[in-house]
């Protein structure tokens, strides 16, 4: 039977991300598979606003599988969170005849989707893109394998000059409000410490007593990754406003040189981090969810975001979804909390121990005493016999 949907907007909101093109490439052409029409709505929420779309079909989407950023622009639109914004934009859906929006980006653009749905009689269905990784309701957004993969690259490089010096790194990587990034790099690049928004950093805890274990380990270089939105712990709080551009790792960086003596330089990762060709992992992943979410359009499923649970595309509704708090991996933290607190082999704690193993770490503690004391004594004896022979 031929689907009563006849017209789905497509939409890129919010910070872009590699794997946005790839897909709005899903999108249009499911689309056509489906007999659906796709009118691509330009630089997110505004283009409603301003009737500012094209209509999509396969040509436009040929050969941007493999690019990064988005054909169809992207926007943080303030005049959307307004009603007035909010109505314009439904007068182009009107003029348009849409069915459906499809809306590509972060939580931020769903709670928009939400808004709209609710003063609207149109259909909204979410994608998680963006290289935060930062969205509750779903464990994978598009966008964050590339973005990762570019940081760990640039590590590498910058790994090679620290070498070569000797020196201490401090690299910020992008995360506002999410350390997903941070963490997940900071294990694949093996960083001696790394500190993310989510818990605020302590100095001598989280980065002195890490660098001073693995300078005593031997190590000769030192990486520290700052996530931009890190901030310091003060007085149990974190209220110091420290946020992008360098602010972060700046201060760290300055507690390195400052309280350890040494010259740590700052590299920022930026805007890199959102460019380049997207990893077969994100076309993947974002050709599947732009897929789903056509079928579940077709469906007839309103107020859903698309999203990655436990290895499969699936969805929820949106209200739901956006209830749910984005949180750090915990497998990765305690990979990442043995990763960076093991330098130094860790004896166990009399506690920790058997009463045999007690008694024999306190019969050798005893043993090398008595070493000593034998030693000394045997000396004396000696320097005495010398002595007397001098006479
Ligand atoms: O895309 C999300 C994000 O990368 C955040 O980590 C960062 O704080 C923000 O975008 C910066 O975006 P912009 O420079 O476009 O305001």
């Amino acid at each position: 039977m031929a689907s009563k949907v006849k017209r789905i907007g497509v939409l890129t909101s919010g910070g872009d991300a590699p794997g946005m093109n790839a897909a709005v490439r899903a999108v249009v052409r499911t689309c056509m598979y489906e007999g659906i029409e796709c009118v691509g709505i330009k630089r997110g929420w505004n283009g409603l606003i301003n009737a500012d779309f094209t209509l999509m079909t396969g040509k436009d989407v040929a050969h941007i599988i493999n690019r990064g950023g988005t054909v169809i622009y992207t926007a943080r639109s303030d005049e959307f969170r307004t009603k007035e914004g909010r109505a314009k934009a439904y007068s182009t859906c009107e003029l348009l005849g849409l069915d459906s929006i499809i809306a590509i980006g972060g939580d931020g653009t769903f709670a928009g989707c939400l808004a709209f749905s609710s003063e609207y009689p149109i259909s909204v269905v979410g994608i998680p893109g963006t290289i935060d990784n930062d969205i509750g309701c779903s464990q994978y957004s598009i966008g964050f394998d590339t973005a990762a993969n570019t940081a760990v690259e640039a590590i590498d490089k910058v790994r090679d000059t620290m070498q070569s010096h000797e020196r201490c790194s401090v690299i910020e990587v992008m995360g506002h409000r999410s350390g997903n990034l941070a963490q997940y790099v900071g294990i694949a690049t093996g960083a001696n410490a790394v500190l993310v928004p989510e818990t605020p950093w302590d100095f001598d805890k989280d980065v002195a007593e890490k660098l001073r274990e693995a300078r005593l380990a031997g190590r000769t270089h030192f990486m520290v990754i700052v996530a931009e939105g890190a901030k310091q712990k003060v007085d149990g709080t974190a209220d110091n406003e420290i946020v992008g551009n360098g602010g972060a790792a700046t201060q760290v960086a300055s507690m390195i040189k400052e309280r350890l003596g040494m010259d740590p330089r700052v590299t920022v990762l930026g805007h890199t981090q959102r460019g380049g060709s997207p990893t077969a992992r994100d076309r993947v992943n974002a050709s599947s969810m732009a897929y789903y979410a056509v079928e579940l359009i077709k469906n007839g499923a309103n107020n859903r975001v698309v999203r990655m649970w436990d290895g499969k595309v699936c969805d929820i509704d949106m209200a739901e979804g956006l209830k749910m708090k984005a949180k750090l991996s915990t497998e990765e933290q305690s990979v990442l909390k043995a990763m960076t607190g093991s330098y130094l082999s860790k004896e166990p704690t009399a506690e920790e121990m058997s009463e045999e193993e007690l008694k024999e770490k306190i019969r050798s503690e005893i043993e090398a005493e008595l070493r000593v004391q034998l030693r000394s004594e045997i000396e004396a004896q000696v320097r005495a016999e010398i002595a007397e022979e001098k006479k």
